[in-house]
């Protein structure tokens, strides 16, 4: 059982990029991850105990450079968040963000965040989910690689909790087809809310990167809000 999920996940959803860490952020990775990362991998986190009280939670996979992360944390004192991101330069741009917003409701970690949804998010414990701007992998054959898929809507349904939020938005067409059509299958989701729009309309979040990256190139925004249905509906 063991070996065999292991040989499942070696299709992950992202390449390491090596990518240049700044000196800033490097001093960051160095002096600040203390203070807002995870990185034991002692069992399912213990959300109340790691923010000292008990709030709804919002994770993130996949922050990027952290800005919207960091802006919605800041903007919310009231909730607590989780950043999941594999890319070091960004998680040392996040880090740098948080404390210049002196944020205390944040904590990152470093891995993949199907290993930690799988391994140390407990069911039912988030209140949104949110996705933005997923890696596309706009190649046939690497449509595989693609974070949506049945098993993964599976997985965040049960860490969700009943009434819960997964927010998805994408720059990329054929990834907005695929989403639609994997939710769609999915009877632990409703689609609440779906908007096109030009980046004037983000639903319920600050512009990203990597949106702004996509209206440079003239593509289009797709966001979505799923509602995770109660077991008995
Ligand atoms: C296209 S970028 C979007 C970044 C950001 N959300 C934005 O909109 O600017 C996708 C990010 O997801 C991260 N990522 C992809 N799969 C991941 C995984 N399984 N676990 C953690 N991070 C992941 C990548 O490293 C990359 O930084």
């Amino acid at each position: 059982m063991q070996e065999s999920q292991t040989r499942k996940r070696t299709v992950r959803s992202f390449v390491r990029r090596a990518g240049r860490t700044t000196r800033s952020q490097q001093r960051a990775l160095d002096v600040l991850w203390p203070v807002y990362g995870l990185d034991d991998d002692a069992g399912p986190l213990d959300f109340a105990a790691l923010f000292g009280r008990t709030a709804p939670v919002v994770l993130e996979i996949g922050f990027g450079n952290g800005e919207t992360l960091v802006e919605q944390a800041a903007g919310d004192p009231d909730r607590d968040f989780v950043g999941i991101e594999v890319h070091q330069a960004g998680v040392g741009h996040c880090l740098l963000k948080a404390e210049a917003a002196g944020v205390r409701n944040l904590r990152l970690i470093d891995r993949d965040a199907v290993e930690v949804l799988e391994r140390r998010i407990r069911s039912g414990s988030l209140s949104r989910l949110n996705l933005y701007f997923p890696d596309p992998w706009p190649k046939k054959r690497h449509h595989k690689r693609r974070i949506v898929q049945d098993a993964f809507v599976d997985l965040i349904a049960d860490r969700l909790t009943a009434g819960g939020a997964l927010h998805i938005a994408t720059d990329w067409a054929n990834y907005a087809e695929h989403i639609d059509d994997v939710l769609s299958r999915s009877d632990r989701f409703r689609c609440a809310e779906r908007r096109v729009h030009d980046g004037e309309a983000p639903l319920d979040r600050p512009q990203t990167r990597f949106e702004r990256r996509g209206i440079g190139q003239g593509h289009r925004i797709c966001d979505w809000r799923f509602e995770r249905v109660a077991n008995n509906e």
